[in-house]
């Protein structure tokens, strides 16, 4: 390994997976609210998500928020792993997208997608700390705009289900 490598390791990565703070899991699971929509209208969701984000999630969000990880090289230094496992467990807490849409999560699937919205329009995924180590797996503008439509149109379709 390099000694940059390693500075980055030391500095850059582990205060930053360090950086997220406490998030309250307490809440109560909202699944309940899935029955309410039809099954065709969720799979119509599905097949679009298939056929245009799937891919984008494999790419930039797979390494954490599902079961097919790709660990890094680094994997194996002692502290890195440690944090890189914690991330997967956090991340899958919040969101998992192993089992497509609707994915796994205590949230209704419309709050997913706001959620989802709202994490790439910001930037905040994927993280700072893994961007840093993977170039390649920050989101282009037109992965993003991608993303938005099928949130758009998904959302749209959901909302007609609950009037
Ligand atoms: C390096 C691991 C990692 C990658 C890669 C990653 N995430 Fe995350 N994600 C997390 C962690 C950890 C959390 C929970 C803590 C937090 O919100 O920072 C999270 C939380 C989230 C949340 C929930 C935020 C909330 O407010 O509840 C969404 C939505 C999300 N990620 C979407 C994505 C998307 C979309 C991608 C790919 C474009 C992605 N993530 C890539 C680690 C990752």
């Amino acid at each position: 390994m390099t000694k940059l490598k390693y500075l980055l390791i030391t500095f850059i990565i582990v205060p930053l997976a360090f950086g997220h703070g406490g998030i309250d899991h307490s809440k109560e699971s909202k699944i309940v609210e899935k029955k309410e929509i039809r099954k065709s209208v969720l799979l119509e969701i599905n097949s679009e998500y298939l056929s245009t984000v799937k891919s984008i999630f494999k790419k930039s969000c797979f390494d954490c928020h599902s079961a097919q990880v790709n660990y890094p090289w680094y994997y194996e230094l002692p502290v890195v792993k440690k944090i890189i496992n914690s991330d997967i467990i956090e991340a899958k807490k919040h969101l998992d997208f192993t089992q497509d849409f609707p994915f796994l999560s205590h949230e209704s699937p419309i709050n997913d997608l706001k959620s989802i919205k709202n994490s790439v329009i910001s930037g905040g995924m994927p993280p700072l700390r893994y961007r840093i180590m993977h170039i390649g797996k920050k989101l282009k503008s037109s992965e993003v705009d991608s993303i938005i439509r099928w949130v758009d149109s998904s959302m749209r379709k959901l909302e007609n289900e609950s009037k």
